[in-house]
């Protein structure tokens, strides 16, 4: 190798690196006064989800949750984050779907599943006569994650911040109390249902979440961004949203 070609590796190395730690902006949106000083000296560790659980079962209304969510200053994914990403869609949809956590299109719109696979997600749900701009309940969604902020680079939540998320996740279903549930990939169906097998064998699979003393109806399904690296799989999507417009059309509530 050259010590041109040596060179080039190295940055590309090093780009590549950055990238894996979540700087992959040359600049945001907004400038970002590096000076000004921290709100807290030293910022309090995570309160603990007992915490979290009191704080969420106080919200009444999305807006409380939303509201309550952007006061959160001493969440670590918070302070990399540009938005809190909220809810996106109808509040008294029929239909609520939950992905796993915001990537950079929602982080940097604060809007959940606006990316490449968030346009794919709306297409699918336009095939069976879904969408989140829709005013009729019968045909709206309501879209959200089981983390609100963007984990930097794109990396899978940890086990503590899918921990911190989860009240407010339950206490956003029992706000909406939805007829069925649709989760979009692993995480999601784990942390809704407690099952740990894989999403390829738990896809397809209606099973129950409780709610309010009901058992609502819940869809594991394969996530977007994995139908978008492997599209062949989509078959096995498809499958899944025909077997939701069934439901939807049998179910009450
Ligand atoms: N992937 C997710 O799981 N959620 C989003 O909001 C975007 C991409």
């Amino acid at each position: 190798m050259t010590g041109g070609t040596n060179e080039r590796a190295r940055w590309l190395e090093q780009l590549r690196w950055q990238v894996e730690m979540g700087a992959d902006e040359a600049i945001a949106e907004a400038p970002v006064n590096r000076l000004a000083p921290m709100p807290q000296a030293a910022p309090a560790p995570s309160p603990a989800p007992a915490a979290q659980l009191d704080q969420a079962a106080q919200c009444r209304t999305l807006e409380e949750i939303f509201a309550a969510l952007d006061a959160m200053a001493d969440f670590r994914l918070r302070r990399t984050a540009t938005h809190t990403v909220h809810a996106d869609g109808h509040p008294n949809a029929r239909v609520m779907l939950i992905g796993e956590a915001p990537g950079r299109d929602e982080d940097l719109r604060g809007k959940p599943f606006v990316g490449r696979s968030g346009q794919l997600l709306d297409r699918m749900l336009a095939a069976i006569g879904l969408s989140r701009q829709a005013e009729d309940p019968e045909k709206a969604v309501l879209i959200s994650n089981v983390v609100f902020w963007r984990p930097p680079g794109n990396r899978k939540p940890t086990e503590a911040e899918v921990n911190h998320c989860a009240p407010w996740i339950a206490r956003t279903i029992e706000i909406v109390d939805p007829a069925i549930i649709v989760c979009l990939g692993a995480t999601p169906a784990r942390v809704l249902t407690g099952s740990t097998q894989g999403i390829t064998r738990l896809r397809g699979n209606w099973l129950d979440y409780p709610l309010n003393g009901r058992a609502v109806p819940l869809l594991p399904t394969l996530h977007p961004a994995y139908l978008l690296r492997q599209p062949l799989q989509k078959r096995l999507a498809w499958r899944d949203f025909l077997s939701l417009k069934l439901r939807l059309a049998e179910t009450g509530k």
